[in-house]
């Protein structure tokens, strides 16, 4: 950790730090208090709603908690789509200070739905916010990215899904019907996000702007200078500097790459697909399904409903604990290493849950059952949690970054909104096998990480596009 210092630290904060807050805030923020907000949909803001049954039995009511539920994550896949523009047309550190627009909108909307009562208002809102963190999922690794000297990157890209894991784990305690999660105090919870978005509009602008931008898209070398020693806090820069002009030269007859040459361009289409292979791995794996309905899970093994919350949160914090001990490891163990440790833990856990499903009726399976369901978010948090954020920015050069951060940001999550979306009606279907999809799916990513996915640890950008040239 030689090389961190105060200034950089700070640059990390003002951006993934209150980036990545809206992504996982807002990924969790729904789950606790849905009991409140679905009765307030049937009573107060649908009023051709049935108001004598269940909320959880009245159509209208499942169906449009659904649809905020899960618009967030079609916001998350619009994000990821322009994110590339953005950060080509108003620099990293502009696009992530302009996105907090979205933030005011959004979550003004959420808050605001409870006094108006207005169903409409609450899904716009949660697409504009979705819009909002599909963009910082981007913007924002690709900024650190390009901040952090090249024996810190893999920790310093690691910030950004820790507090993603901390913020989810925030949403949910503060979502409790202790603290915000009540008949009236909801809108306070989902009008939250507007302070990290106040925050990030106070810090960040005391941030230079990635230096890599400043250099290769604005042609500003005294720029670039000064915004990199300003993050080195002042110390020289100058061989850090010579690399970003050797890496120019090379680039300067590339230029910009869009998305279409990603695809058709062999030497960028092979790093392009390991990106978004590592993506999708990470949601297919099934991890929001445990995320989202661990509560149910544990009620279903044998927990009481409060006990099993608390055994949610309990998850939660061993998520944060592993992430933090992932951001050391990634530095040392590498990318690759920790991506199939923890893919094969996922795995194993999966097929033994699948396994004890069947013995339910012994008491002391279904104990082993929980602790398995907490052991599988261990392992994701070794690696297969953070290391695809960063991993497509370490892929790419200058000119193909934000296109191919673009494409696999969105490719994220889309697989997001299809586990969300199917998990529900194929566990209906299929009860406990609906693991053995995820077994299945885990096993060929597993393949495919250790035959594709190359170690990226210790190298600058350049060393490892080069080796998707010899590669060819
Ligand atoms: C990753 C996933 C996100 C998930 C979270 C859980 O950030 O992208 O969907 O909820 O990890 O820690």
């Amino acid at each position: 950790m030689g090389e961190m210092n105060v200034r950089l630290a700070f640059a990390i904060i003002a951006s993934a730090g209150f980036s990545a807050f809206q992504h996982g805030y807002n990924t969790g923020v729904l789950n606790a208090p849905q009991g409140v907000m679905t009765k307030w949909l049937q009573m107060d803001a649908l009023p051709n709603a049935n108001k004598t049954v269940d909320p959880n039995d009245e159509p209208t009511v499942t169906s449009i908690w659904a649809v905020a539920v899960s618009i967030y994550c079609v916001g998350g896949m619009i994000g990821g789509v322009i994110t590339g523009v953005l950060a080509d047309r108003f620099g990293r550190k502009g696009s992530l200070l302009m996105n907090n627009a979205l933030v005011f909108l959004g979550a003004g909307l959420e808050g605001g739905s409870y006094y108006a009562n207005s169903s409409e208002m609450l899904i716009v809102g949660r697409l504009l916010i979705g819009i909002n963190s599909g963009l910082n999922a981007g913007l924002a690794p690709m900024y650190l990215s390009e901040i952090s000297p090249v024996s810190l990157r893999g920790s310093i890209g690691t910030v950004y899904q820790l507090v993603i894991t901390i913020t989810i784990v925030l949403s949910q305690v503060l979502g409790l019907s202790s603290v915000l999660g009540t008949s009236t105090r909801w809108s306070l919870l989902l009008a939250l996000p507007l302070l990290p978005a106040v925050l990030q509009c106070a810090a960040l602008p005391f941030c230079p702007d990635s230096p890599h931008y400043l250099l290769f898209n604005k042609g500003n070398d005294k720029g670039a200078t000064k915004a990199l020693s300003w993050l080195r806090g002042g110390a020289d820069v100058n061989s850090e500097m010579e690399e970003m002009h050797q890496e120019a030269e090379k680039t300067k007859i590339r230029k910009k790459v869009t998305v279409r040459e990603l695809f058709r361009n062999r030497q960028l289409r092979v790093p392009l697909i390991t990106a978004a292979v590592v993506m999708l791995a990470q949601q297919l794996s099934g991890i929001n399904a445990v995320i989202f309905f661990s509560t149910d899970i544990f009620y279903k093994a044998g927990l009481s409903q409060s006990t099993a919350q608390y055994a949610t949160l309990g998850m939660g914090a061993m998520n944060v604990l592993m992430t933090v001990i992932s951001l050391v490891l990634v530095e040392i163990a590498g990318r690759k290493t920790l991506l199939l440790i923890g893919f094969v833990g996922m795995l194993l856990c999966t097929v033994a849950l699948t396994v004890a499903s069947l013995f339910t009726s012994i008491v002391w399976v279904s104990y082993v059952s929980i602790a398995l369901v907490i052991l599988f978010v261990v392992m994701f948090a070794v690696g297969p949690g953070s290391i695809p954020w960063f991993l497509v920015t370490e892929l790419f050069n200058q000119s193909a970054r934000p296109a191919a951060t673009a494409v696999a940001v969105t490719v994220n999550w889309t697989a997001n909104f299809i586990v969300g979306l199917s998990f529900l009606p194929l566990s209906l279907l299929l009860g406990s096998y609906v693991f053995v999809i995820f077994a299945v799916l885990q096993f060929l990513f597993i393949l495919f990480i250790y035959y594709k996915v190359p170690e990226t640890k210790n190298k600058t950008i350049e060393e490892i596009t080069a080796m998707f040239r010899q590669h060819l």
